[in-house]
């Protein structure tokens, strides 16, 4: 029988009582509770895929009190007799039900629920608790996506950055550039010997993001530009400084074809694609991408030369800081934020990044620090710390993954507010996120393995207090977690944290 929660991530706080309660069956919200019904609906059904329909008593509460009165607050009491959930808000009660639903997973045994009696006061420490999944480099089913939506819901991770396009793949439809998906979404896979692929339609998108809003999880979508444009370019290969021939990739790699800085015609590309990106995506962000964009064409295309000229830039890369501050303005008219990869902060002397857009570090924590400095907002996933979870959970020849190695300890470890920020910067920084690249992972029971743990490492990084933090402490929370977690059916690594 369990004795403490072993919640995670760690809530702010716990007061134990004395006794437990304890029921036959899984209780059940009582009916009379309308303030938090589509929460209450979502939980029900979340439960009743581990363990069929809740068929115990109305002995679970949900009341809408004015405090807490954090958005994603809540009080969470468990008496002898019932199990009361308070909160300001939907968000906030589904963080408590979330709680309930660990609890659950861990204390329900043999047809009889015992949980401890005690109450849990809990608020997240930042607002922005990504994972980010590629589904460019392998085209992750919708099924997969819900499956892992939920899953992730279980630790309050309330971002899902999903990057849509890249050198392997385009993934939605975008009704002016129809070859964006007839050619884009296809490559020759040489390994299996033909065309793998494949594009989420709008209906699928939607569901997607619906689904994930039932679990207060924000979907920000990712197109990347102008660099990792090799579907894009496959499709119009007159939007390359070269005019081709291009291909969809099959390789890893940074490849030198990007979209042509000088070609006007990237612009009613860029406005198209933010137009289906606004009628889709509720989310007050895009993510642009601007990562490893290489300037060689640039160098030596009459068409960006002559834009050099015209807008009196000296040096080439300097035209990506221009792309930036154009996509960036297209998307605050239509109410929207830019988010992008670290290099954007690069070859800003004559275009500033504008004040609006979000930097997401990733190649060491320097790039978020820069930001904050200069009073932009940050989001934290560097690939030095943990957060690249397409590397090895460790260094065992065994292992799946590659590039580095990224434990669970160093996510557990990650603080998103760098020595270099003095609380002004501090301030700005959004949260952070794991990121779930997918050269080598070619299916969603591969995607689980590389995700689980190491994200509720991340989760509890994120959204708890930094004191008193011990990995023993959590490494035991973590055996019971990781029960719990089996018993949604996820594949997970169980080595060396
Ligand atoms: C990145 O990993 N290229 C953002
Ligand atoms: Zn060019």
């Amino acid at each position: 029988m369990m004795t403490e929660y072993a919640i995670i991530p760690q809530p702010q706080s716990i007061q134990y009582r004395q006794g437990s309660f304890q029921c036959t069956g899984i209780p059940r919200i009582a009916a009379g509770d309308q303030d938090f019904h589509s929460e209450a609906q979502v939980f029900t059904g979340q439960i009743a895929k581990t363990f069929g329909n809740p068929n115990g008593a109305e002995h679970i509460h949900l009341l809408k009190t004015d405090s807490p009165a954090g958005a994603e607050a809540y009080r969470l009491e468990i008496t002898g007799k019932e199990i009361r959930i308070s909160a300001a808000g939907g968000t906030g009660a589904f963080r408590g039900l979330q709680v309930l639903r660990q609890l659950i997973l861990s204390g329900y045994h043999d047809g009889e629920l015992v949980i401890p009696c005690g109450i849990i006061e809990d608020a997240p420490r930042f607002s922005w608790r990504g994972l980010m999944l590629d589904s460019s480099r392998n085209f992750f089913s919708v099924e997969f996506i819900k499956k892992l939506l939920d899953a992730l819901s279980l630790q309050h991770i309330n971002i899902f950055h999903w990057h849509l396009t890249d050198d392997q793949g385009w993934r939605f439809p975008v009704k002016q550039y129809p070859l964006l998906t007839e050619i884009g979404s296809k490559r020759y896979d040489n390994r299996i010997y033909r065309y793998v692929g494949g594009f989420y339609t709008e209906t699928e998108i939607r569901d997607i993001v619906s689904y994930a809003a039932e679990r207060h999880i924000e979907v920000v979508p990712e197109v990347d530009l102008p660099g990792h444009a090799s579907a894009i370019l496959a499709a119009y290969p007159g939007l390359g400084c070269t005019g081709g021939p291009y291909r969809v990739e099959d390789r890893c790699g940074i490849f030198e074809d990007v979209l042509c800085a000088g070609n006007d015609d990237i612009f009613p590309l860029a406005e198209a694609v933010f137009d289906t990106l606004a009628e889709l995506f509720p989310s007050a962000y895009v993510h642009i991408g601007g990562d490893e964009v290489r300037f060689n064409h640039w160098k030596k295309c009459p068409k960006c030369q002559k834009r050099l000229a015209d807008l009196g830039l000296s040096e080439p890369p300097q035209l990506q800081s221009w792309i930036t501050s154009r996509l960036a303005e297209m998307l605050r008219k239509r109410g929207k934020a830019a988010i992008g990869w670290d290099e954007i902060l690069e070859n800003t002397e004559l275009f500033p990044l504008p004040d609006d857009v979000i930097v997401q570090s990733w190649r060491g924590e320097g790039g978020g620090s820069k930001a904050a400095a200069l009073g932009r907002r940050v989001i934290m996933s560097p690939q030095t710390n943990g957060c690249y979870l397409d590397y090895r959970h460790a260094d065992l020849p065994d292992e799946i993954g590659r590039l580095g190695i990224g434990t669970i300890t160093q996510g557990f470890n990650l603080n998103p507010v760098t020595p270099e920020m003095d609380e002004k910067a501090a301030l700005l920084v959004l949260g952070g996120q794991g990121n779930c690249w997918a050269e080598n992972i070619y299916a969603g029971k591969i995607a689980e393995y590389m995700i689980f743990p190491r994200i509720c490492a991340i989760g509890e990084a994120l959204w708890s207090a930094r004191k008193d933090r011990d990995i023993n402490e959590f490494a035991k929370r973590l055996t019971v977690h990781q029960n719990r977690l089996d018993k949604l059916d996820l594949l997970q690594y169980r080595g060396p944290l």
